[in-house]
């Protein structure tokens, strides 16, 4: 699929075929384009749990789902999903890393940092698996895991401290599925949220880019707008 076309289909699907299990080679090829994501100063502190077994995907939803939460809705399409990978980040990978002698900050002062690279980083090998998955046919959703369970999370999957879950990517072949609300705000436009030169200050031109803005007003910019109600999903 054409680069463009990926990015452009990419959404996220909140319910799967349960019966269609996401083949190993493909949960690898996931996995290899995670780790072709930029990291500062090339730490890649980030760690990848995947739980594809029904037995590992269920301890996942009971470690993380609200104890009396009836899997209807969100909840049920999600745990549908055949696959789910918990991106994580390491802080201390990036304190180290940087403390190394072609960095310097011996220190290991997190003032340092403009912004937690960890994050951001994870961040950028979560959405190369979302763009993946479109890319070999399937669907994606990338969601919080609730800060209260992160403990009970923890203690399932024996996850160090020092490694913090980002979230985690529910994947599989899609399903019918409702999509958020959320959509109905329309997509942000170029022209609205790029700043040319001087913050407040829009383009000159206003041109779409070639090739771009009418396929991407084409495949979602309508039809997010006709989006329905709420489906029962998680913050
Ligand atoms: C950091 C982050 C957290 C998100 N958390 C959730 C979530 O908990 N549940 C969910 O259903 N969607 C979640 N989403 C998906 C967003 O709702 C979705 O990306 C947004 O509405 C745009 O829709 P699209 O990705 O389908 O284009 C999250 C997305 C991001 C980037």
């Amino acid at each position: 699929m054409e680069f463009g076309d990926v990015v452009r289909r990419r959404r996220m699907v909140r319910n799967f075929d349960p019966d269609r299990p996401v083949p190993a080679p493909v949960v690898d090829g996931l996995l290899d384009l995670a780790i072709r994501a930029p990291s500062a100063g090339f730490s890649q502190g980030w760690g990848f749990l995947v739980l594809s077994s029904r037995e590992d995907r269920a301890r996942f939803w009971a470690a993380t789902a609200p104890a009396d939460a009836v899997p209807s809705g969100w909840l049920a399409g999600m745990m549908r999903a055949p696959l789910l990978v918990v991106p994580h980040a390491s802080r201390d990978a990036y304190l180290d890393r940087y403390a190394e002698p072609d960095k310097g900050w011996t220190d290991r002062d997190e003032a340092r940092w403009p912004v937690p690279y960890w994050y951001v980083d994870a961040g950028f090998a979560s959405l190369l698996m979302l763009l993946g998955a479109v890319d070999a046919g399937l669907g994606a959703c990338f969601f919080g895991i609730p800060p209260e369970a992160t403990a009970t999370y923890r203690e399932a999957f024996g996850v160090p401290d020092a490694y913090t879950p980002i979230g985690a990517i529910a994947v599989g072949y899609p399903a019918p599925d409702r999509r958020s609300p959320s959509l109905r705000r329309g997509r942000r436009p170029a022209t609205e949220v790029a700043h040319w030169g001087r913050w407040g200050t829009s383009s000159g031109s206003g041109a779409a880019p070639s090739g771009l803005r009418s396929a991407a007003t084409r495949e979602d910019g309508a039809s997010e707008r006709r989006e329905a109600s709420e489906p029962d999903r998680r913050p």
